[in-house]
């Protein structure tokens, strides 16, 4: 047998929109790895919470429901609608749901709760030990799996992030986009992630920064697997 010559766990951490999961999915895909997007995780206790009439603001409330919830990510199978993987909640597929503008609007306060990231940690390690995984989030490299081989902080303007987001939502047939609404959430998104108390976004003293503004997918695979290599040999 020959030796898995590739670090077998990526980190990929960084703001919203920066590109991380486009850049985490496509190179799970190249490497034949697990891709594992923490935030939907996080997403799909919100709905949860939201369809349940959990108080979004009821910390003990929101960790007993992260105890009990039935929640899995599946890898993605033959579905053609653009999904990256499959989400269910007790069952029910909640893939598209998980992108709700409610969603989005609550999902930084839940992950908030401390309670609720321990849950969702101790599920994403138990994920990350199995190994050959790209596990995307905002704090992979600094408390999930922070003795992964490689660890990545992706950055993009907010400008460029809040014109991606725009352009998903136009994909995605929904009429309420305002731009300049869209780039005063992002923002308002950053603030929350990088000062909440518990795991603040931040990049990991050992990661490298790539920044997305201005360059496409392939460029940027390229530049990651050429790491890859280095951090190999
Ligand atoms: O990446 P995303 O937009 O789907 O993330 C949704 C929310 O979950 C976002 O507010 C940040 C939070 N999150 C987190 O706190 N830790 C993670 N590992 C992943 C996401």
């Amino acid at each position: 047998m020959p030796r898995e010559p590739r670090p077998d766990v990526i980190a990929i951490d960084g703001p919203a929109a920066s590109g991380k999961s486009t850049l985490g999915f496509h190179l799970a895909q190249l490497l034949g790895y697990l891709y594992l997007d923490t935030g939907c995780m996080y997403r799909a206790l919100t709905l949860a919470a939201i369809r349940q009439g959990v108080a979004l603001d009821d910390g003990a409330a929101l960790t007993a429901l992260a105890d009990r919830v039935d929640l899995d990510v599946l890898p993605l199978g033959d579905e053609s609608d653009g999904r990256q993987y499959t989400v269910l909640l007790d069952g029910q597929d909640i893939t598209w749901e998980l992108r709700l503008p409610e969603v989005d609007a609550a999902v930084s306060q839940v992950s908030a709760v401390a309670g609720v990231r321990a849950r969702m940690v101790e599920r994403q390690r138990a994920v990350g030990r199995r190994g050959r995984v790209v596990m995307v989030g905002r704090d992979i490299g600094t408390v999930v799996m922070p003795d992964a081989p490689l660890k990545l902080y992706v950055i993009a303007t907010a400008e460029e992030r809040a014109r991606r987001r725009l352009r998903d939502r136009l994909a995605r047939g929904h009429d309420d986009n305002d731009y300049a609404a869209i780039l005063a959430d992002v923002i308002r998104r950053d603030h929350i992630d990088s000062t909440r108390e518990h795991s603040p976004l931040r990049p990991a003293a050992d990661s490298i920064i790539i920044d997305t503004t201005d360059r496409r997918v392939d460029e940027l695979l390229d530049e990651v697997l050429s790491l890859l290599n280095e951090v190999a040999a």
